[in-house]
């Protein structure tokens, strides 16, 4: 017998940044995070999770058809951790199938360029997480399995939710209370749009992994950001949620952009994720809004040089129009952009 299940998860890019590890081994991070979901029907992950006593003795992972390597600590506790759930079931319910003794298949694929900074490792731990616990069928709740996402990939969390989503850091030496809890739902804010402008498909420079604990090995800024700059962005980026304050939620998450990468270059050696290209996105942003008299767009980078823009959809003309004009004769973009709904988490 082949027992399987099938889940998509989201991208989800955040307006408040997760840099830094308090605890690599558990990846707990030293800031809480906040993140807007992106639209399933643009950019997931699609994974089957499958197990049986027919495939061998070694657990897999097929990733748009080329094998992975799941001996790693992360993917490890992932599996570890879901299999000790399933196995407490079946303790309890000897009459369930044995699924936890059985070797895992499971086969993934992004619809959207891996590792180019498009938060690939969150919407695929999200997935794959999700689909076992469904094959073993977990009663877990979302926020439960969130923690074992956070193992994968930190960002993973937040993307078991749709919508608005943070990532509490927690305080618990364990990790039992760094979780991802919704904000809202995508349906509170449901004019929220974002427009990803790709620099570069390619394979980012510095992994995020590694970039941030250079970071908080090395920079002084850091410390500065983790205790005091991003509790005040949390603060005022729920706020800005709660009451569907563009000129706020747009104002905090060009601040948290710029200041993540500022800690990026006062990392050493430094670490340089925007180039040319992202900082010609920055400048049309500024033109928008200043033409506009407020802000009604908002850019903001991860580990690479793609920039995703935040706008509401009334003003569609206007900040495509505007990027259309402008970055469509900047060398170095490969695409002209994508737009995409926010939404909520199957
Ligand atoms: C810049 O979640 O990829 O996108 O936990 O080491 O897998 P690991 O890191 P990862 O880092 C994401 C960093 C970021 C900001 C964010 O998504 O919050």
């Amino acid at each position: 017998t082949v027992y399987q299940a099938s889940t998509t998860a989201p991208v989800n890019i955040a307006v408040v940044k997760y840099w830094g590890k308090r605890d690599p081994k558990l990846n707990l991070p030293t800031n809480s995070s906040l993140s807007v979901t992106l639209s399933q029907s643009d950019l997931r992950t699609h994974t089957t999770a499958a197990c049986s006593s027919t495939f061998g003795s070694d657990d897999s992972l097929l990733l748009n058809g080329s094998p992975q390597d799941v001996s790693g600590a992360r993917t490890q506790a992932c599996f570890r951790e879901l299999r000790s759930l399933r196995a407490a079931l079946e303790a309890a319910d000897p009459s369930l199938p044995k699924l936890s003794t059985l070797t895992l298949k499971i086969v993934s694929e992004n619809n959207f360029p891996t590792a180019a900074g498009l938060a690939s490792s969150a919407a695929g731990f999200a997935a794959l997480v999700r689909a076992i616990a469904d094959l073993y069928q977990l009663p877990a709740t979302k926020t439960e399995l969130s923690k074992i996402a956070r193992q994968g990939s930190g960002s993973a969390c937040r993307s078991l939710f749709g919508g608005y989503v943070a990532w509490d850091m927690g305080s618990a030496a364990d990790g039992s209370d760094s979780q991802a809890v919704e904000i809202a739902p995508a349906s509170h804010w449901p004019n929220m749009r974002a427009l990803i402008l790709v620099a570069s498909a390619e394979k980012k420079g510095v992994s995020s992994t590694a970039g941030m604990q250079t970071t908080v090995a090395t920079s002084e800024l850091f410390q500065r950001r983790a205790e005091i700059v991003v509790p005040k962005h949390m603060e005022q980026m729920i706020k800005a949620v709660k009451d569907k304050d563009f000129e706020l939620f747009g104002k905090v998450t060009m601040m948290e952009s710029n200041s993540f990468h500022a800690t990026c270059l006062d990392t050493f050696p430094p670490i340089f994720y925007l180039n040319d290209t992202s900082r010609a996105a920055i400048r049309v942003v500024e033109a928008i809004n200043e033409k506009a008299g407020k802000i009604i767009a908002a850019y903001t980078f991860d580990a690479g040089p793609n920039c995703v823009i935040y706008f509401e959809e009334e003003h569609m003309a206007e900040v495509a129009g505007a990027i259309k004009s402008v970055l469509g004769s900047v060398e170095g973009w490969e695409g002209k952009g994508e737009e995409v709904k926010t939404s909520d988490a199957a």
